[in-house]
Parts: C-alpha cells; structure tokens; sequence
C-alpha cells in the first residue's frame, strides 16, 4: 500500500516558558493523503497552531519535540535546519491568518513573489519574475504586471493574502498548511479566498491541512477534520460522517452550538458549559471531562485510549465500554 504524504506519529510538545516546563501537544497521530484536503477545528488555544509550527520546523529549540512527522518519507524531525529549509516553501508551504504581517514591508510584491522559486528551483530571475505575473493572475489579481512592482501597502487585505497564497503554491508544493488563512478578513472576502484556494488545491493537486475554528469552512472545503481539544486529537474521521455521526461529547457539543445558530429562533442557543483549559494544565484523566455530561469516574481518572474503527477514531472511554456497564 502506498504511504501517505504526510504522517503524524505520537507527537508530543513540551513547551520552555520561564515559569518551567509543560506539555502542550499531546501524542498526535494523523495522515494526510495526496490531494487531500484535511480540516483542523477546535477552540482558540487548543495547540493548532503549536501543531503547524511544530510541522513547519519552526519552534525555538529550546522547546521538546518527540515522535515522527514523516514527510514526502522523510521524518522532518530528523533533518537538520539546512535540509528544512530546503523543504520549506517548496515541497511544504504555510499560510498564516494575518496577511498584513506576513507580507515584507520594504519589499515590492514581485521581489517577494519570486524569490522563493529562484533559491528553491534555481532558476534565472527574469524567468521567476515572468511565473510570478501568471501567478498573480491565477489568484486573481487585475493588472499583475503593475502589482508586481508595488509594495504591500497599496494592497487590500484581501489582495494580500491573494499574494500570500501566490506565493505559498508558486513552488508547487505538495503540502499546504493554511493556518486560519480567512480569520482576519472580512466576511465576503473569506469566502473568495476559500473558493480560490479550494480551485486551485484541486488544479495543482496539492493536499492542504486547513486549521479553523469554523465548522461551517469544514463543512465546505475539507474531505475529513481532526477535532482538537487541549492539545490532543479527540476525533477524525471524514467530514460527513462526523457531521451525520459525532461521537465524541465535545464534537457533539460543537455541532450543537453550531446549528443552534442556524435553528429555530426560540430554541435556546446550546453553549458549552466552562471554558477550555489553558494547555499548561495537566489532567490525570480526559481533558475534556470537567465539561463533559457524560463523563463517568474512569473519565476523571485514567486517560482514555483512542479507539480505532477503519476511518473513524475517538478518543473516549464511553467509546471502550459497553453501553449497559457504564455509570
Ligand atoms: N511559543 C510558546 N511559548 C509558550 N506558550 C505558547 C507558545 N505558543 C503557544 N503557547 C501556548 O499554547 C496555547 C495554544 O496555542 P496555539 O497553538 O496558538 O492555539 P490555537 O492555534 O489552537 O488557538 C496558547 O494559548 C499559549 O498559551
Ligand atoms: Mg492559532
């Protein structure tokens, strides 16, 4: 059987801070396949961003990672920062939320455009600069040749991460990880980022893992979602059946609130009682299980195991034990 582009394997994250060491991140596994589009959802501060720095390479060294991130075959954690930057930007590509920082200020949009595909597909720069016009115009952008030459400042938001995605597909990579790449635009410029992204995934074939806290984004653009919660993988499975068949009591609580929103008027809006824990809180037992209605003793005290079934996975006891054992 062919191997997945990309697998996770029991990855595990212990962040340096001043006030000592804590685990964030906490035995992830997960696969992404070529042409796949694969979603990452959870609250705010439940590590997805941790997650695709730690996939990019890009934590100070002073924080602890362990486990495989096996890329294209090779277990990124295992090259050294010269090979990763060979990877990085070319074979594996990042999308950040905010446009606005990511982008260069001193430099013009065709010098930043380019330059990645010149250093990575050493190319001469005339021909960089003549793929980086058909770029823009993939994304888009009216009058490329003009836009190439401006700073990007003189760009909206919108056009800025029109460019960013430009520049995140010019080398071909077969990853893409788009962190929140709509949460700082507005509302209808989300939605024409995600249509352009989503055209040109299946274009150029490349696999995206798309972090969001919406559902509603899952819904729409991703072939199967991992559920985070408090730095662990609680759920995956393909999106329908998560949508038609959550079985984790967080996902359930998740879909809830989100219906809720587009259900009956009068019907009161389902709300998750408490909130997350922050990541540096250890629990002896499920992370989830001070908010959980179902939780039972075992919940509290031992961790649950993830219980594989083919595609679809959970992590919770209620899952391992027979309806008619359980308290
Ligand atoms: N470099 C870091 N050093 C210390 N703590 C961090 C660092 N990065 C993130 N954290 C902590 O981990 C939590 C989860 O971070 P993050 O992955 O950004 O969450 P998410 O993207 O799901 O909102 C943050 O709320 C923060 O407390
Ligand atoms: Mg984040």
């Amino acid at each position: 059987m062919k191997s997945p582009l990309l697998a996770v394997e029991d990855l595990h994250l212990t962040l340096s801070v001043p006030s000592g060491l804590f685990k964030a991140l906490h035995g992830l596994s997960f696969t992404i396949e070529e042409g796949e589009v694969v979603g990452l959802v959870g609250e705010s501060g439940s590590g997805k961003s941790l997650t695709a720095s730690a996939m990019m390479g890009l934590l100070h060294p002073s924080h602890q990672i362990t486990g495989k991130i096996l890329f294209e075959g090779d277990n990124l954690l295992e090259k050294t920062s010269q090979e990763l930057m060979r990877v990085r930007g070319n074979r594996l590509s990042l999308i950040l939320q905010d446009p606005g920082q990511a982008l260069n200020p001193v430099l013009s949009i065709g010098t930043q455009l380019v330059e990645g595909l010149c250093h990575h597909k050493k190319i001469p720069w005339k021909q960089a600069y003549a793929e980086g016009i058909v770029w823009l115009e993939k994304v888009g952008i009216n009058n490329p040749s003009e836009r190439m030459r401006q700073y990007p400042h003189e760009l909206s938001g919108g056009m800025k991460q029109r460019v960013l995605i430009a520049m995140a597909l010019i080398c071909q990579p077969s990853l893409l990880i788009a962190d929140e790449p709509t949460t700082a635009l507005d509302t209808t410029v989300q939605l024409q980022i995600l249509l352009l992204l989503s055209a040109l995934q299946k274009q150029e074939n490349t696999s995206i893992l798309l972090i969001t806290h919406d559902l509603g984004i899952v819904a729409n653009f991703c072939d199967r979602v991992l559920v985070m919660y408090a730095g662990q993988i609680v759920e995956s499975a393909p999106v329908k059946e998560l949508f038609s068949s959550p079985k984790h009591p967080y996902t359930q609580a998740l879909l809830k609130s989100k219906y809720s929103l587009l259900g009956n008027k009068n019907e009161r809006l389902h709300i998750i009682e408490g909130s997350p824990p922050p990541l540096n809180r250890q629990f002896k037992g499920c992370s989830f299980s001070p908010r959980c209605p179902a939780a039972m003793d075992l919940c509290i005290n031992s961790p649950p195991q993830i219980c594989l079934n083919a595609s679809h996975q959970v992590r919770c006891w209620r899952e391992h034990i027979p309806a008619s054992s359980q308290n």
